[in-house]
């Protein structure tokens, strides 16, 4: 598939562990051409987005895709970081060659409008972090969410618990006004009159079955014919991938951090592929199955800031806002990760 016959992307990511699998799922797919990356502070600080953002286009070769940096922090509370989770630097115990990368002269929310009005009507967004520059980018152009052929949002839970609260996932719960705002705002923009046309929610009740295990890494080593030792809950933490393949050592250091972290959550030595999801789902939508309903986030509830409601029965007399994703065949996504990522590590020593 030519450049030109490709999908335009836009992704924007917090660049911890499973956002840089995200972007290694759209650089080794033919069908993504990725316009732009915006760096969005979240799991860590932006500069730290950014230098994650330039090691990995580096690593994959893809060092002509603009990176712009987003907002410090949220719209109106403070930065909190995730470093327990992704790393001191983002990335796990993996740790990227520094890279001499150049920002963009403007900002991440004006990439995005820059990116879909350059592709008016056919780029795909991607935003798998804090939604403060997404936010920012609809207060700039309020026409934004015409403008975009697709949006995927990886944020939220819906009747299921919180991963940073019982009740709040953490990219809103980083930033709830910002998600509040682009729910409200873009379920205003549409409402009914292009419902195919909603963003579409992908929640912890949906992500959390995208669970990466140690044979499942194995498998993709495999697929780029790298060898590598197989991972255990046993093995010293902090042990360093052998992989011969660059980006699967890569790859494999940054999970063994998140394997880590979700063992000691006791959520079993495995990992949650949010983002790698998303991405998959911006690419092809009929991966998972929805239901549409209006979504807002709750921002005062003193146990429950940051919480996503959804209606789906039109109680609340709105337009509805949202195509949640509610099914998804884990072992179908995981095969097409594996089919592109392994082959695509394998041509970049090749
Ligand atoms: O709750 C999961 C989300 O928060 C993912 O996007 C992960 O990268 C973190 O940002
Ligand atoms: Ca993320």
């Amino acid at each position: 598939m030519t450049e030109a016959e490709a999908l335009p992307v836009f992704a924007d990511v917090d660049t911890g562990v499973d956002d840089a699998m995200a972007l290694a799922y759209l650089f080794a797919s033919d069908d993504a051409h990725v316009v732009g990356i915006a760096s969005t502070a979240g799991n860590v600080p932006v500069d730290q987005v950014c230098t994650n953002n330039f090691g990995l286009l580096e690593l994959c070769g893809r060092t002509g895709i603009p990176v712009s940096r987003g907002a410090d922090g949220p719209l109106s509370i403070p930065l909190r970081t995730a470093e327990d989770t992704h790393g001191p630097e983002g990335l796990g115990y993996a740790r990227l060659p520094p890279v001499d990368g150049r920002l963009t002269d403007y900002d991440a929310a004006q990439a995005w409008v820059r990116a879909a009005r350059e592709h008016p009507g056919k780029l795909v967004g991607l935003a798998v972090g804090p939604l403060t520059n997404l936010a920012l980018a609809m207060r700039i152009e309020p026409a934004l969410p015409r403008l975009l052929r697709r949006l995927v949002i990886m944020g939220g839970a819906f009747g299921y618990r919180g991963n940073t609260t019982p009740v709040s996932e953490w990219n809103v719960h980083v930033d709830p006004e910002a998600a509040s705002e682009v729910f409200n705002v873009w379920g205003a923009a549409w409402g009914l009159e292009k419902p195919s046309h909603l963003p579409i929610v992908l929640g912890l009740n949906l992500t959390e079955h995208a669970a990466m295990t140690p044979s499942t890494l194995g498998r993709l080593a495999a697929a780029a014919g790298s060898s590598t030792t197989p991972m255990s809950v046993l093995d010293d933490r902090g042990t360093r991938s052998a992989a011969a393949n660059p980006l699967i050592r890569v790859l494999e250091d940054a999970m063994r951090f998140y394997f880590e972290f979700h063992f000691d959550q006791g959520e079993g030595y495995l990992a949650h592929l949010h983002d790698p999801l998303a991405a998959a789902v911006a690419l092809d939508p009929d991966l998972v199955r929805y239901r549409q309903a209006t979504v807002d986030v709750e921002l005062t509830g003193t146990l429950t800031r940051g919480m996503t409601v959804a209606d789906w029965s039109g109680a609340w007399g709105r337009y509805p806002n949202a195509h949640i994703g509610v099914e998804v065949d884990p072992e179908a996504f995981f095969d097409r990760f594996i089919a592109r990522v392994g082959p695509f590590a394998a041509s970049l020593v090749s």
